[in-house]
């Protein structure tokens, strides 16, 4: 299951996933309303959007915590209806949060193989082991093979800065051979040299073909990265960019004016 010996970008020119139509309402409070969202093979695509806009409910719904009221997610073109995060996990879909990345008291190479330690076991009679040599030999070519040089596998998470936990869950993403990564808000509490080492891990992650969600209120943090923009504005889609189409400053007015732009938007249709 290991994605090192495939080819990197599919050939496909399809798309990896594509919500579409999707509405979300909690009592009174319209989360979002018909939002279309897709994201290609290969492709990092930053989500953006004033607090409240509606990206973590878009991402939760893309992740199986909720379903959606109206709309429909499709999966390498296929409909999906997750039922659970673990849905969502087993298609390849591995979300990274920035205080729930990793365990602090484990060691790097107990966080790389949480949850799948039967990966790593070894038999002894009827018994089966932990094999911690394997993990540690495993978990430290997974990390070089993004660009990360640990210390020891067997340090605490504990003793780790910002970025280099968010290494571990982006490496463990990749070894376990996600497509899709999302990282919610991943370098917000990161100094700019951390920071920019994490980018530089999505680019890893991209190079070996995965696609990668990026959520963030501030434009700077995913720009150098993202070959897309998704931006939100009161639970509605007002812009969909590539990079090329749009200046930095461009895209922090436009999350900035996404009322003004959705009046916009309704007044076109209307002349339409
Ligand atoms: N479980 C919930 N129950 C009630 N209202 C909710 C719930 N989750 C989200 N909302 C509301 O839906 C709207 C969108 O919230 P959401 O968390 O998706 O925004 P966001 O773009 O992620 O914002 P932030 O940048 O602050 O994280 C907000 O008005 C929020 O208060
Ligand atoms: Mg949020």
């Amino acid at each position: 299951m290991d994605r090192q010996n495939q080819s990197p970008t599919r050939l496909t020119d399809g798309l990896l996933l594509e919500a579409r139509g999707i509405g979300k309402r909690f009592g009174p409070v319209e989360a979002l309303v018909s939002v279309d969202f897709t994201v290609g093979y290969a492709e990092v695509v930053g989500l953006l959007g004033d607090n409240g806009a509606g990206k973590s409910t878009l991402i939760k719904i893309i992740t199986g915590v909720y379903p959606p009221d109206s709309g429909q997610l499709f999966w390498e073109g296929e409909p999906v209806h997750f039922r659970s995060p673990r849905d969502a996990y087993e298609r390849g879909i591995a979300t990274v949060y920035q205080d729930l990345a990793v365990v602090d008291l484990m060691s790097i190479h107990r966080n790389m193989f949480l949850g799948r330690e039967h990966l790593v076991t070894r038999r002894l009679g009827p018994f089966r082991f932990y094999d911690a040599g394997r993990a540690r030999r495993e978990a430290q070519l997974a990390l070089r093979d993004i660009g990360i040089d640990i210390r020891s596998p067997d340090e605490p998470v504990m003793m780790m800065s910002g970025g280099e936990r968010q290494s571990i869950a982006i490496a463990r993403g990749v070894h376990f051979s996600a497509k899709l990564l999302i990282l919610d808000e991943p370098t917000s509490a990161l100094s700019v040299k951390e920071s920019a080492k994490v980018l530089h891990y999505i680019e890893s992650a991209r190079a070996r073909g995965l696609s990668v969600i990026f959520i963030t209120h501030n434009v700077h943090q995913v720009y150098p990265v993202a070959d897309r923009f998704t931006i939100l504005s009161h639970g509605q889609s007002v812009a969909d960019l590539r990079r090329g189409e749009a200046s930095q400053e461009q895209i922090a007015d436009m999350i900035v004016r996404g009322h003004e732009l959705l009046a916009e938007l309704r007044k076109a249709e209307r002349e339409d």
